[in-house]
């Protein structure tokens, strides 16, 4: 399994596709090493074998030569060649035995012993009394040994040579087998570079370029277990990263010009509503009796009025304020608490809330601008499931990414995917004109955000919404 997965990664089928080309090459060179070296031995024997053909053919010259002359010189001649040649037979013993088999060597020994008696014989008793006819039979033998002698060494050289022609007959497919390993090797080492490596590097290439002009695209392909997989994850990771990040600059850069708009907006407002609320209550209280009920109504309607459009200005003001925030260790469980207590004289009987927060969770935070944020979300779990539900609310650590997720839950329509992508945005809002601001989700958005955290949503039509807050944990020690 260890051994598999190591294989898929690129630098390892690199290392081990070098070193079995480097260990089939010693392996080689070793063998072709060894062949030549036979071959030398060999040609040598070869050389030597024609040697010893030469010198017995020189002593059967001199034996020619010597019957037609009777001269004792080539007589001595010719035993001097075989003289030699039987110190060469000597000398290489062990080789001949080892090439040609014992019986063989032996053989030759036996011819060329016979052909020197023979020949010392006839030379003894030539133009002795020997009489005619056994000197007759004595030459015959002679000739007749000196003509084995050479054809025992003809076969000899014979089988030297076809020594030489196997050896060479077995090295071809050798080299053969080789020179296609090798061809084998390259091809699988080309195919790993070219395929796995090139290839997907283009691809990432390409894409890198895509992101670059601003289109936020993951590669759709992780199936690869080796470096260019990690990498695919690791850019892919990235190009999450950066279109979370952009969608978050975006929503920033947003609230942060309407916030310095509306506080302009508001302050300017503040002034002549106050004006209007004074000047209507002066009216209510001096004119007393001398108007009648219907004019009384119409101005405390005004008044009414007034002091709405001064809450919508208060909450603005709340909305654009940098409020002083300082960033404290709070346990989460308490700030949701605190939360839920604040709305609680707002959530109808029908309505179930279910608080699955464990009590050891400890966060940094701005406790009043948090409980501000959650308790936005949780009114409008409330606002959107009416009279009957479950509001949940779960918290739970992520250790691996060392963060905190608070999870507000609610099981109301759900929100339409039309309007999921603005209801982050201010003043957006579906509810009626005077019920709602659509300031609530723009807010905890800012406030999230100063707690360096992120928020998600995920809803469908029919099915509740999930609010999904993380916060980074709280890394000091208690
Ligand atoms: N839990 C939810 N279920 C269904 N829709 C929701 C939910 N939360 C928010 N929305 C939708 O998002 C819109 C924006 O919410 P946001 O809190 O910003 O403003 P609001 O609730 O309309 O007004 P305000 O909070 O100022 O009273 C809401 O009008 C509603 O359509
Ligand atoms: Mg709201």
């Amino acid at each position: 399994m260890g051994l598999l997965q190591g294989l898929s990664k690129i630098r390892v089928r690199l290392a081990v596709g070098f070193v079995a080309a480097f260990l089939g090459m010693a392996l080689f060179g070793v063998l072709s090493y060894s062949y030549f070296l036979g071959m030398e031995q060999k040609l040598v024997f070869l050389s030597q074998a024609d040697g010893m053909v030469n010198m017995a053919l020189e002593a059967r010259r001199y034996e020619k030569n010597y019957f037609l002359y009777r001269h004792d010189q080539d007589f001595e001649q010719a035993l001097d060649y075989l003289n030699r040649y039987e110190a060469m037979l000597g000398a290489d013993r062990e080789h001949l035995v080892r090439g040609h088999g014992q019986a063989a060597i032996a053989g030759l020994q036996k011819v060329s012993a016979d052909y020197r008696r023979q020949f010392v014989w006839v030379h003894d008793h030539i133009g002795g009394d020997a009489g005619v006819a056994k000197m007759d039979q004595a030459v015959t033998k002679l000739r007749a040994s000196g003509k084995e002698l050479i054809e025992r060494l003809e076969v000899l050289a014979r089988n030297e040579r076809q020594g030489i022609t196997d050896l060479l007959r077995e090295y071809r497919p050798l080299l053969v087998a080789f020179l296609v390993l090798l061809a084998g090797l390259g091809a699988v080492l080309a195919y790993s570079l070219i395929v796995r490596l090139v290839r997907p590097l283009q691809i990432i290439e390409a894409a890198t370029e895509v992101v670059a002009h601003g289109d936020y695209q993951t590669i759709p392909w992780a199936k690869h277990r080796d470096e260019i997989g990690s990498l695919v994850q690791a850019f892919n990771r990235m190009v999450t990263q950066l279109r979370h990040n952009n969608e978050q600059m975006i929503q920033t850069e947003k609230l942060t010009a309407l916030g310095t708009l509306t506080s302009g907006v508001a302050h300017e407002l503040n002034n002549p509503l106050n004006n209007i609320s004074t000047s209507c209550q002066i009216l209510l209280e001096e004119l007393g009796q001398e108007v009648g009920e219907y004019h009384r109504e119409l101005l405390a309607a005004i008044d009414q009025q007034v002091a709405k459009a001064r809450d919508i200005v208060s909450s603005l003001l709340e909305f654009s304020r940098q409020r002083d925030f300082r960033l404290r260790r709070e346990n989460l469980r308490t700030v949701v608490e605190e939360s839920l207590k604040l709305i609680r004289g707002e959530i109808p009987s029908g309505v179930q809330v279910r608080l699955l927060v464990p009590g050891g969770i400890q966060v940094q935070m701005d406790k009043a601008h948090m409980v501000q944020a959650l308790l936005n979300l949780a009114m409008n779990a409330v606002q959107a499931m009416g009279e009957a539900g479950v509001l949940t609310i779960t918290a739970r650590m992520l250790t691996q990414t060392r963060r905190v997720e608070l999870v507000v839950e609610d099981t109301g329509p759900g929100i339409p995917a039309q309007v999921l992508p603005r209801i982050f945005d201010p003043f957006f809002t579906t509810k009626d004109v005077g019920s709602g601001t659509g300031l609530g989700l723009s807010i905890t958005y800012g406030v999230v955000e100063r707690h360096h955290g992120h928020i998600e949503v995920a809803s469908s039509q029919g099915r509740g919404a999930r609010f999904t807050i993380t916060l980074p944990m709280d890394t000091e020690r208690s």
